[in-house]
């Protein structure tokens, strides 16, 4: 396909619904001949939140640098806010923040120097308002207090933290954060959540990948999964988790009777639990089920489909639980 040489990315082309994100059959085999990602075909509309969730090894890793230009794919194509990469990389990148494995750090300077001349190192960045962006990515990150510790002294999580700060200092139209809550504890697991919706209320597109399903179920509108290179599913999360369906709870001072009821209804695998009663609901209107429970004297103090997690769908779809590939 021939592309304009224009310099902007096509915003209207995405603006007129396209995505932000989009590969078509992109292929990566490493020198090794290990093939890492294999006919992926991926997209992120604009506006999500999009998790790219897979188990290590799953080649989110791999995805993520074709996508930022930073290695050739061996075949297939991908589109990153309208244009080719890694063709288009010096139109494309100016508008993406990224935070990639193992951010680039200079261990003798301080965090805020870090930051300082990483902005210094944008041609588009205005020199006046260096030290506020750098001083407000800081403090939106929560280091403004480590801020003049040099970065070899920093932890896992602190360096993690200044990776997104760079990642900030501009406003941007995508945001690629590869596993940005590695190193980090709950606490700071929480305030990564908190400042990624914060980004995607301002309309920031944010792709981040993570193998932690739960991590992407609390934060993401949309999520792609991958397994052994391959995409297993992609789609908003709540119909990813909606093709599974969950469990029957019923609970009640009756449980024995109930479990009864619940067979004769047609409900299979029904387990009894002190006052619980689960079961694999059957293939029927559930409001009948409740009815037959009550005119059968069950006395139901709760009745609901527990809701089917994103680890359940992923386990449904691959068979397999959610740990490294070989
Ligand atoms: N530079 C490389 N050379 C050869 N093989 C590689 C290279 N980088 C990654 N791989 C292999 O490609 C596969 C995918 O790796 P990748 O790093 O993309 O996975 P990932 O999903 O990011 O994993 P993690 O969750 O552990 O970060 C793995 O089998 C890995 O060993
Ligand atoms: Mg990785």
């Amino acid at each position: 396909m021939d592309e304009p040489s224009a310099t902007e990315p096509d915003r209207e082309r995405e603006d007129a619904g396209e995505s932000v994100i989009a590969t078509r059959a992109l292929t990566k085999r490493y020198r090794g001949g290990q093939l890492a990602v294999d006919g992926l075909d991926l997209t992120v509309p604009a506006g999500s939140v999009f998790g790219f969730l897979g188990p290590n090894g799953s080649g989110k890793t791999t995805t993520i640098r074709m996508l930022m230009g930073l290695i050739e794919p061996t075949s297939g194509t991908a589109r990153v806010l309208g244009r080719p990469m890694p063709r288009a990389a010096r139109a494309v990148l100016p508008h993406v923040g990224a935070l990639i494995e193992g951010p680039a750090l200079y261990g003798f300077l301080s965090g805020r120097d870090n930051l300082l001349r990483y902005d210094a190192a944008d041609p588009t960045s205005d020199p006046r308002t260096r030290r506020a962006r750098v001083a407000a990515a800081l403090d939106r990150v929560g280091l403004t207090a480590a801020a003049t510790k040099k970065a070899k002294a920093y932890s896992l999580g602190m360096k993690q933290r200044l990776g997104l700060a760079a990642a900030l200092l501009q406003p941007r139209r995508l945001l690629v954060l590869d596993e940005p809550t590695n190193g980090l504890d709950p606490q700071g697991m929480r305030e990564i959540r908190s400042l990624v919706r914060e980004l995607a209320s301002d309309g920031t597109t944010v792709f981040l990948s993570s193998h932690l399903l739960d991590e992407i179920e609390q934060v993401c509108t949309h999520a792609a999964v991958m397994a052994q290179g391959r995409l297993i599913t992609q789609g908003p999360v709540s119909d990813l988790a909606a093709g599974t369906r969950g469990r029957l709870i019923v609970t009640t001072p009756d449980p024995g009777e109930a479990a009864r009821v619940l067979k004769e209804q047609g409900a299979s695998d029904v387990v009894t639990e002190d006052d619980k009663v689960t079961a694999e609901p059957p293939d029927r209107d559930l409001a009948d089920v409740n009815a037959a429970l009550v005119s059968a004297g069950v006395r139901v103090r709760g009745f609901g489909l527990q809701r089917a997690s994103l680890e359940d769908a992923f386990v449904a779809l691959t068979g397999e639980g959610f740990d490294v590939a070989g």
